[in-house]
């Protein structure tokens, strides 16, 4: 029989996070989640054993954490990192701090992750998979969130750069980009039911949707795609 999988998924006490942890969990796999600020407790008595507290913007927190996934499991085979702070605005009411946080946030905390964990997934051949949002592929202008997009562009452009280094190490490197996948946590505008009608199939996505495209992404059954962004929002940005 296979050994189960070592899955390390970031953003991992609420929203996709979470869905995407328990989905691995409910497979028999050896999951290991973070958080920062809140919901350990809880984290840890879901996943006993396997959950860190990090802050995933400084590089020796990574550090600490992959030691303690080898530590515990003797491999890692998947990075899922579902952190990425988000600000709604114009440029014009945005500041230079603004795109800071959103760059530290979503570009710099996913650069560090995949540096840490590289050569433990050269290790096991596995997988790392970072969250964009809808609408990257055509570098469209944004009235609202265009801080937040411009580093999730940057973060694709990153991502498609792991792909093409790690694919002779047998490593495969992905994005999935969501439009609207409403939660308990997130953000008013993910939230505001008014937006939904702009999209095309009528609804948001269900954290099990989210959870099916990670889970996919991740599996052998996704073992010939690597530097994909695949869009997850209904045909919301078409
Ligand atoms: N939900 C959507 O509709 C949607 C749409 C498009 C894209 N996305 C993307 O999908 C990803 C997940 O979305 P979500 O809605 O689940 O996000 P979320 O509700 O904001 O949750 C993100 C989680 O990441 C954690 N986190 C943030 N910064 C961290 C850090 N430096 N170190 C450790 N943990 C940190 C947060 O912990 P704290 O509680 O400590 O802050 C939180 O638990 C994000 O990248 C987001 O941009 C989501």
């Amino acid at each position: 029989m296979d050994v189960p999988r070592v899955r390390l998924v970031s953003g991992s006490a609420r929203g996709l996070g979470l869905a995407a942890a328990r989905r691995f969990a409910q497979r028999g796999e050896r999951v290991h989640v973070v958080w920062r600020s809140s919901g350990g407790d809880a984290l840890e008595r879901e996943f006993p054993g396997r959950t860190h507290r990090a802050d995933l913007e400084r590089a020796e927190d990574w550090r600490t954490l992959v030691e303690a996934v080898l530590a515990r499991d003797g491999r890692l085979d998947t990075l899922v990192h579902a952190v990425g702070e988000y600000v709604w605005g114009a440029t014009s009411a945005a500041s230079a701090a603004d795109l800071r946080r959103m760059l530290a946030s979503n570009v710099e905390s996913a650069f560090l992750g995949f540096e840490a964990t590289r050569a433990a997934l050269r290790s096991s051949r596995g997988n790392a998979l970072f969250f964009g949002c809808a609408g990257l592929e055509g570098q469209r202008a944004r009235q609202s969130t265009a801080v937040y997009a411009a580093a999730k562009s940057a973060l694709v452009v990153l991502t498609r750069s792991w792909a093409l280094e790690e694919a002779p190490h047998g490593v495969r490197v992905n994005v999935l980009s969501p439009g609207f996948a409403p939660h308990e946590h997130a953000s008013a505008d993910t939230l505001d039911a008014g937006a939904w009608t702009s999209i095309p199939l009528g609804r948001p996505a269900r954290l099990d949707e989210v959870a099916d495209a990670v889970e996919w992404l991740c599996s052998e059954r996704a073992s010939y795609v690597t530097g994909a962004n695949l869009d997850l929002a209904g045909g919301w940005m078409l």
